[in-house]
């Protein structure tokens, strides 16, 4: 585990428990549940499955039974050993290679509008809004009754679905539909875990609201009237609202663990599902120790595609997990809505500020006091009966004073600061957060007046704001510690404050009445964003269900837009950073119309991958974990064929200047003839060379190569170059964009 950075300040983001591992010294011959690798080849003849195979392995050396037996995910299987009997295990034919079972990190009524998707035209008609693809979501389970998964005007299940709806604790078979076609649950690996551990909902029903928030993103139906006390109202609606949804619940609110998370890859890859969305992830695994790599990997070359979310750990270099080459890797960013409360002053002047605040208002008028920075908490009791109080922020403690204030009981906060994430800050009483420079009048009003007065409203919603979007300052920054060769997160999608269907026993906030309860909820994270893409990923498999995973990504990432709404590059609500880059939000934010006519494709087989996972000195052993026994690593390459170009450097070697080299080829998916010549943007400092400079394809599916060399100045501080290059058609309307970044990292996990 080796992300330790500081979790980010804002108060909605969603975490589930992160456990820690148990330490050795209470462990020292209790046995521990481990996943083990298996070389499937390696099934003695006399065994009809791998099953038997497995269960054979492990009763010749312990009593306990299989957790579970693996066979898509990875080929393997789970048990309960001590570590004298795990080193029997490792004696077994077949044997490859074991880990530890551990825990994993859990990481929309507008976001539709924001990607342009729109009923008349674009890739909602074209893919007839994902009809007939099925997206998996393995979470925290589902609310079966939540209005987003209702079934008028849905396609019939697909036959080739293998998939079921397991009945369990208030969970009947008869509650999937036609949207909700599959749930499922897995706690073996939990309850080996903590064997005395009593589940509060056995079965696949949410109750905490994560899995209905991101099943909802990605696929939820067509929901009218949907408001959230009031902000936000109006239709909501998944990205793909036609698709169909399979949950896997294996995360559980007593826990979560890889174990149960294989299990649940396993089982979704064996029910057909099309698209998987994991907003979840494990920090600081080289590729052939993280099983989700390796899960992943089976999922790729099965032409499933993975989204999955960069992790919450940002703004700080290498913070992210899912750093894998075969799976797309999202980023957070804001969305054009911003949740809004007026202050209006004794004098009738009004000042409209940001408030996530769920509650009821008086619309009486309060006496209105300035205290400062709200940095004394004896002095703001003694002033808070029936006051609204005005803090300024000079110090950069903003989250001291919004607690100092919500202890102290006034009936309002007003709160005015230079922090940069103002937007955030949902809060259990009645406050509104200005910036400095709209807060002077505030200031001023109260300083003037004998006795001041003003009187406060909420639960208004401005759409349009800009400038949007931005890079979310906790959104997980590459470059990927298991491979930083490619460049991740690949893409941007809206996660900060989205709107989506929850569930109605989970508490969405805890006001000055007592807690709040709502069929929707607000809330911001890489988990959020993540289904967003996988919404999309389904979108585009409804028009090209022949395409390869890597296609699909490649479509979306060359597309993707560097711009926000105002025409600038997009900006990074990191305190300091100023512009964002590549390492941030990838090639952009998403821009399904435009990902549904790429013109190129820069694609990759599973080969590829193999080659690239050859190139990075492994063991054998663990170049097996992965890609287990189809290939062989004859053509071993760092350089993967993607729309993305990264080059490295050591900040701890003497300055220099470098070369990287690449080699791609990109496919024409346009129709017919076509001619593009490259446009560059180079990287400070670097120069960039591209032969040619010109592609004529004759016809449709031809594929052309081209090289790429930067020349690049290295540093001895952290400094991060971006640029570009795009491939533009002639007489055409096609611009193909990959980014390139220069950037520092001290080597791969
Ligand atoms: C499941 O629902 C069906 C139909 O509503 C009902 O007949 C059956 O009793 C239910 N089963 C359980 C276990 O609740
Ligand atoms: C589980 O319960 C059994 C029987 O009550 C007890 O002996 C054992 O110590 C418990 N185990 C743990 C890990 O708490
Ligand atoms: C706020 O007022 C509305 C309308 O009177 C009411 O339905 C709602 O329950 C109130 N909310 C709270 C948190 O008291
Ligand atoms: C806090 O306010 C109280 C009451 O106004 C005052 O007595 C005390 O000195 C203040 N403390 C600090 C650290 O300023
Ligand atoms: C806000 O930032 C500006 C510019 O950095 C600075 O001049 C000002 O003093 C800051 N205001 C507060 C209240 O911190
Ligand atoms: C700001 O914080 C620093 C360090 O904690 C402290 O020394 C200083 O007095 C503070 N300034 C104000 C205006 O509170
Ligand atoms: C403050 O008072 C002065 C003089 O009475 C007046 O000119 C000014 O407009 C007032 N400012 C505010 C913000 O009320
Ligand atoms: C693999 O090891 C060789 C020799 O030490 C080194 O030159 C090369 O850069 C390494 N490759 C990777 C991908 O780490
Ligand atoms: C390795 O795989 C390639 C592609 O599948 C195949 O052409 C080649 O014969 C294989 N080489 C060996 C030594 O198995
Ligand atoms: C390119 O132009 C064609 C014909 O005008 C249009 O149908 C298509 O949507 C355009 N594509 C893009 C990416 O703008």
């Amino acid at each position: 585990m080796a992300t330790l950075d500081q979790p980010p300040l804002s108060l909605c983001l969603i975490f589930l428990t992160i456990i820690t591992l148990p330490q050795f010294i209470f462990t020292f011959a209790k046995p521990e549940t481990y996943i083990i690798h298996m070389d499937s080849s390696e099934m003695p003849k006399a065994f009809s499955s791998l099953h038997s195979w497995y269960s054979t392995t492990l009763s010749s050396i312990s009593s306990s039974k299989l957790v579970y037996a693996y066979t898509n995910a990875i080929h393997g299987f789970s048990a309960v050993l001590t570590s004298s009997q795990l080193e029997n295990i490792k004696n077994s034919p077949g044997y490859i290679s074991s880990i530890k079972d551990m825990t994993v990190k859990v990481d929309t009524t507008h976001t539709y509008q924001f990607l342009g998707l729109n009923s008349n035209h674009g890739v909602w008609p074209v893919s007839n809004y994902g009809k007939d693809v099925i997206i998996g979501v393995v979470d925290t389970g589902v609310w079966p009754e939540s209005r987003s998964y209702h079934d008028h005007g849905m396609s019939d299940v697909p036959s080739r679905w293998k998939g079921k709806c397991e009945s369990g604790t208030q969970f009947n078979s008869t509650m999937c539909n036609k949207k909700l076609i599959g749930a499922r649950y897995f706690n073996r690996g939990l309850l080996a875990n903590n064997p005395n551990l009593t589940i509060s909902m056995n079965s696949a029903r949410d109750t905490e609201g994560h899995g209905t928030h991101t099943s909802s993103t990605a696929a939820g139906s067509f929901v009218e009237g949907a408001s959230f006390f009031g902000y936000a109202s109006g239709t909501a609606r998944g990205m793909a609202p036609k698709a169909h949804v399979a949950m896997y619940k294996a995360l559980w609110d007593e826990g979560a663990y890889v174990s149960d998370l294989l299990a649940a890859i396993d089982q979704a890859i064996m029910d057909g599902v099309d698209v998987l969305s994991l907003s979840l992830g494990i920090d600081g695994l080289a590729l052939y120790a993280d099983p989700i790599a390796i899960a992943t990997f089976s999922a790729m070359e099965k032409k499933i595609f993975v989204s999955a979310s960069a992790g919450n750990e940002g703004p700080y270099l290498r913070s992210l997990h899912n750093g894998t080459p075969w799976v797309l890797n999202v980023a957070a960013g804001t969305i054009d809505r911003v949740f809004q409360g007026t202050l209006t002053l004794g004098n009738g002047v009004s000042a409209t500020g940001y408030s996530l605040y769920l509650g009821n208002f008086s619309s009486c008028e309060f006496p209105i006091v300035f205290l400062g920075a709200c940095e004394n908490v004896t002095s703001l009791g003694s002033a808070a009966a029936h006051k609204i109080v005005v803090c300024l922020d000079r110090n950069d403690t903003l989250t001291e004073q919004v607690n100092n204030v919500g202890k102290a009981k006034f009936v309002g906060g007003v709160f005015i600061s230079n922090n940069t994430d103002l937007a955030s800050f949902q809060t259990s009483f009645p406050a509104v957060f200005f910036k400095v420079d709209e807060g002077r009048k505030i200031l001023e009003y109260i300083n003037n007046d004998s006795e001041p007065k003003a009187s406060m409203r909420f639960k208004e919603t401005l759409l349009g704001a800009k400038s949007a979007p931005k890079l979310a300052f906790y959104s997980s920054r590459g470059p990927s510690p298991s491979c930083p060769y490619v460049l991740k997160p690949d893409i941007m999608a809206p996660g900060h404050q989205v709107l989506a269907s929850w569930s109605p026993n989970s508490p969405v906030a805890d006001v000055v009445s007592g807690p709040l309860f709502s069929p929707f909820n607000i809330i911001s994270g890489t988990s959020m964003s993540c289904p967003h893409v996988a919404g999309v990923a389904a979108l585009l498999k409804a028009v090209y269900p022949d395409w390869s995973t890597a296609a699909i990504r490649s479509a979306m990432m060359t597309t993707a837009n560097p711009l926000d709404n105002t025409q600038k590059p997009i900006g990074d609500t990191a305190k300091g950073y100023g512009v964002a880059t590549p390492l941030g939000m990838g090639a952009g934010q998403v821009d399904p119309n435009r990902a549904l006519d790429p013109g190129l494709v820069y694609d990759a087989s599973a080969q590829d991958y193999v080659n690239l996972i050859c190139a990075m000195n492994y063991t054998r052993k663990q170049i097996q974990t992965i890609i287990r026994s189809n290939y062989n690593c004859s053509n071993p390459s760092i350089d993967l064929n993607y729309p993305a170009f990264v080059a490295l450097y050591d900040p701890l070697e003497e300055r220099t200047t470098k070369t990287q080299r690449f080699q791609r080829t990109v496919t024409n998916v346009g129709d017919g003839a076509a001619t593009y010549k490259v446009k560059v943007k180079r990287p400070k400092d670097s120069v960039i060379t591209i032969s040619p400079e010109k592609l004529v394809f004759g016809k449709k599916n031809e594929k052309l190569r081209f090289a790429l060399a930067i020349r690049y100045k290295t540093y001895r501080e952290y400094v991060i170059n971006q640029g570009s290059i795009t491939w533009v058609e002639e007489k055409g309307n096609h611009s193909v964009r990959s980014p390139i970044v220069v950037t520092p990292t001290n080597t791969s996990l």
